[in-house]
């Protein structure tokens, strides 16, 4: 049977791509589970280093591991002052998550060479990209703020390093919880858009900087992490709980999407949307109100009335903008902080696909024609 007599699936739905033993949803139940723990447990019990060491390793760390992982995050979190004079070059009115693309790309020019095809070299790597890349998206956003660059405090985690990188000051202990357990949240989720791109940039073999930028490209669409800044916007757009029926009738009538709805896999509310929207509330206890926050109650109730059958709920991006709203986050620096925690889940897989690779190289259908005759140019 040749790929001629295959028939086209659009978007790969439901077609595997690989195997992979990192992460697990079960699209009608609404679970998901990294490397067999259920996204909940981790949420409320693990931290993001204590993840990543999970993610890559299968396992979760003893004490003394999760201490050394540290200790390596702490040493590589500094970006050389070349990077940072690039990205303090790049057009403030950029995206950060092209600055972020741009970073990567830089960083890598700035590190070690890696051979794929050496385990040590390539958990290297990963401590290497987990470790800078807060430090990369935090430059940007300094950057674009006029405000000199903050070096990375080694004393710090990961989340509370992001804020203070950002800020300049130590963050309270909640807002560093708060976005601790939004990287947990974001770290993997199987075969989504930017991890196919990391894999297929994987199978040929090229460098962990290149699969990260290359993945940075892919979550950057509004369809995929592109989204969560888009839910902000749209819920400030809708204005308020009442505004929603009729904003709902337009958009449908457009056939427009509703950012931070639906999904390829879940069928039900998204599991990480459940744990975020509970996050929405603690922080609105503790910090204040969030306006947005009743147009979103209001606007999930309005959707999935109308939309719930056809198996379109809440998905991980539409609460998540709200919680980056109240850290004081600027909306377009959403989406890079899906790719601090992403970056995880990005190179696990690079991880699994050296261990067992074949370059992606699909079939298609062909649809053209043959034997086309060159007609000179005076004679068209
Ligand atoms: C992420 O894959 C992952 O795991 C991604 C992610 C991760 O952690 O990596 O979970 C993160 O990207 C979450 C998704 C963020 N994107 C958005 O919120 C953008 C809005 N959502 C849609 O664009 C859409 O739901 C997708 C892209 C998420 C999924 O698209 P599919 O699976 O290709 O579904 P589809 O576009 O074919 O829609 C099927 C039907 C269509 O209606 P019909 O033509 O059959 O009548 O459902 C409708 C669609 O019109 N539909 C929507 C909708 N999503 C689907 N209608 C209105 N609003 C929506 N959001």
């Amino acid at each position: 049977m040749t790929v001629q007599d295959k028939e086209l699936v659009p978007g790969l739905a439901g077609i595997p791509a690989a195997e992979s033993s990192i992460s697990y949803i079960d699209g009608q139940a609404g679970i998901l589970e990294y490397r067999g723990h259920r996204i909940e447990t981790l949420a409320e019990k693990s931290n993001f280093e204590e993840t990543c060491w999970l993610l890559w390793h299968g396992e979760l760390p003893t004490r003394k591991q999760l201490d050394g992982f540290r200790a390596r995050l702490a040493g590589y979190r500094g970006i050389p002052q070349e990077a940072v004079d690039v990205i303090e070059r790049l057009p403030k009115g950029g995206h950060p998550m092209a600055a972020l693309q741009a970073g990567m790309a830089t960083l890598g020019m700035y590190s070690p060479n890696v051979d794929v095809h050496d385990q040590s070299q390539r958990e290297d790597a990963y401590a290497r990209l987990i470790a800078a890349t807060p430090t990369l998206v935090a430059a940007f956003a300094r950057a674009r703020a006029g405000k000199p660059f903050v070096a990375p405090d080694p004393d710090l985690d990961t989340a509370a390093n992001f804020l203070y990188m950002l800020t300049g000051e130590t963050p309270d202990e909640l807002a560093a919880h708060v976005l601790d357990v939004c990287l947990v949240l974001h770290a993997d989720h199987t075969m989504n858009a930017s991890t196919f791109a990391a894999r297929v940039v994987a199978s040929t073999e090229a460098d962990p900087y290149s699969v990260c930028a290359s993945a940075v490209g892919a979550l950057k669409g509004p369809l995929h992490g592109g989204a969560n800044e888009r839910v902000l916007q749209q819920l400030e757009t809708i204005g308020s709980a009442d505004a929603v029926p009729a904003w709902l009738d337009k958009v449908s009538a457009e056939k427009g999407k509703i950012m931070g709805f639906g999904h390829r896999v879940y069928k039900t509310k998204d599991p990480r949307a459940k744990r975020l929207q509970t996050l929405v509330r603690e922080v609105r206890e503790k910090l204040g109100s969030t306006p947005v926050y009743d147009t979103a109650l209001a606007l999930e109730d309005a959707v999935v009335a109308k939309l719930g059958a056809k198996g379109i709920h809440p998905n991980v991006d539409f609460f998540s903008g709200i919680v980056y709203e109240k850290l004081g986050i600027p909306t377009d620096f959403f989406t890079p902080i899906f790719a601090i925690a992403r970056v995880s889940g990005w190179l696990s897989h690079w991880n699994e696909q050296m261990h067992d690779n074949r370059i992606f190289r699909p079939g298609q259908i062909f649809t053209g024609s043959h034997d086309a005759v060159y007609v000179p140019i005076d004679e068209r």
